[in-house]
């Protein structure tokens, strides 16, 4: 083992309901780099997966002193999964690979060869550099994939084929200056280490059979490209606004189409009083923000199940003053003459406003203290 030098090479995994593939990988990673004399540790970051990992990380843990790990309690995330993992590790090369098998072990010897070198900090496991394949990816994803890849370069100051990918080697004098910079939205871990570096990383692309997933199955959803987009997002305009504050102003801002469809529909429309209209349309138009904000704004402490039902009545109850506000002051210009759209406008608004503060301190609330 190490004795007293730093260890070589840290190779961090998160891990989110992977039990099944834990010990094939460390086998795996044990018959490649033993064979080469690499000094090498594996840091699973698991964020408390439901299929029985930590017991079996434990176990592993016990057996092979190679082997270290963390669990993460209320939170997730594979970016911010990887940094934590990093940042608990000492080794002078940090590798980050995905812990379901579809990441090729036998690349990391020569990933760290190609580190030896001054003209390279960042070795990147490429699935478009030469000798690579795709694998399974569908040509929806593979053309998604290209967009994100093209958005990625205008962020990262580096020419790179394969930014998204997940599977890189880094020297950690160059992980270091990023630390304060990272964002860590979502699942684009070398995309944001790129973007935070303060000067270009030299980076090197290792083409990289993308293979197949045999067990469990991909966490990647729909939304991640709203995760992406807020890392980019928070890149380009971080440091003048909080990007969580930009996607609540823009569901606020749908908030007051849809808050007007539904009032026209009712008023005009449908011939209903402008009271109990503008009242519906309020009490609707909170719902689906709700939704729009948890999913989107809020995703990173997204309510769901019971919790759901707790926050929309949780949100209906904070907002219930706002709501009345709204309502009371929609009524008294409209009763004053004012144009039945500047009123409701004018009403929403000041609703919306009362939303922003008080459920951002109370319905998504950042998690408190898990229970012991
Ligand atoms: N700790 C933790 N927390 N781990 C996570 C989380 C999380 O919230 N979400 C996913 N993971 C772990 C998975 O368990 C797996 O080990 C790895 O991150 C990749 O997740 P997959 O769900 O298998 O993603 P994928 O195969 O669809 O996408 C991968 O390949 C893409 C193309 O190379 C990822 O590496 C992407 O980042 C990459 O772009
Ligand atoms: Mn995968």
């Amino acid at each position: 083992m190490s004795g007293l030098m730093a260890e070589e090479l840290s190779i961090v995994v998160p891990v989110l309901n992977e039990a099944k593939n834990l010990s094939i990988l460390v086998d795996r990673l044990s018959e490649t780099l033993n064979k080469e004399r690499i000094d090498w540790e594996v840091v699973f970051v698991d964020d408390d997966s439901q299929d029985g990992s930590r017991a079996a990380l434990i176990d592993l843990a016990n057996q092979n002193s190679r082997v270290r790990f963390i669990t993460r309690i209320g939170r997730q995330g594979l970016s911010s999964a990887a940094i934590e993992g990093m940042l608990s590790s000492s080794a002078r090369h940090l590798a980050v690979m995905d812990g379901d098998l579809q990441h090729d072990e036998t690349l990391l010897p020569k990933m760290l060869v190609e580190l030896q070198s001054d003209e390279v900090e960042v070795v990147v496991g490429s699935r478009f550099a030469k000798g690579a394949s795709l694998g399974e990816f569908s040509s929806t994803r593979e053309k998604i994939s290209n967009l994100g890849n093209w958005l990625a370069r205008l962020t990262i100051k580096t020419e790179l084929k394969d930014p998204l990918n997940g599977f890189f080697m880094i020297k950690r004098e160059a992980f270091e200056p990023t630390l304060y910079d990272l964002s860590g939205t979502g699942f684009k871990i070398l995309v944001d280490i790129l973007a935070s570096s303060p000067r270009p990383l030299k980076v090197k692309e290792l083409g990289f059979n993308f293979g197949k997933r045999i067990h469990g199955e991909s966490k990647i959803d729909s939304l991640v490209a709203v995760e992406f987009l807020t890392l980019l997002a928070e890149k380009w305009l971080g440091f003048l606004v909080p990007v969580r504050f930009l996607f609540f102003t823009a569901v606020g801002g749908l908030g007051v189409f849809i808050h007007l469809a539904i009032l026209s529909l009712l008023f005009k429309t449908l011939g209903w009083q402008f009271y109990s209209a503008q009242a519906t349309a309020t009490l609707l138009t909170m719902a689906i923000n709700f939704s729009l904000n948890n999913v989107l704004t809020y995703r990173d402490r997204r309510l769901s199940g019971f919790g759901f039902i707790k926050g929309l009545l949780s949100f209906y109850l904070v907002c219930s003053v706002g709501a009345l506000a709204n309502f009371q002051f929609a009524e008294f210009l409209f009763s004053e003459g004012i144009h039945w759209i500047l009123a409701g406008l004018a009403g929403a608004i000041v609703g919306a406003v009362w939303n922003y503060a008080m459920t951002s301190t109370f319905t998504w609330a950042k998690k408190k203290k898990q229970k012991i």
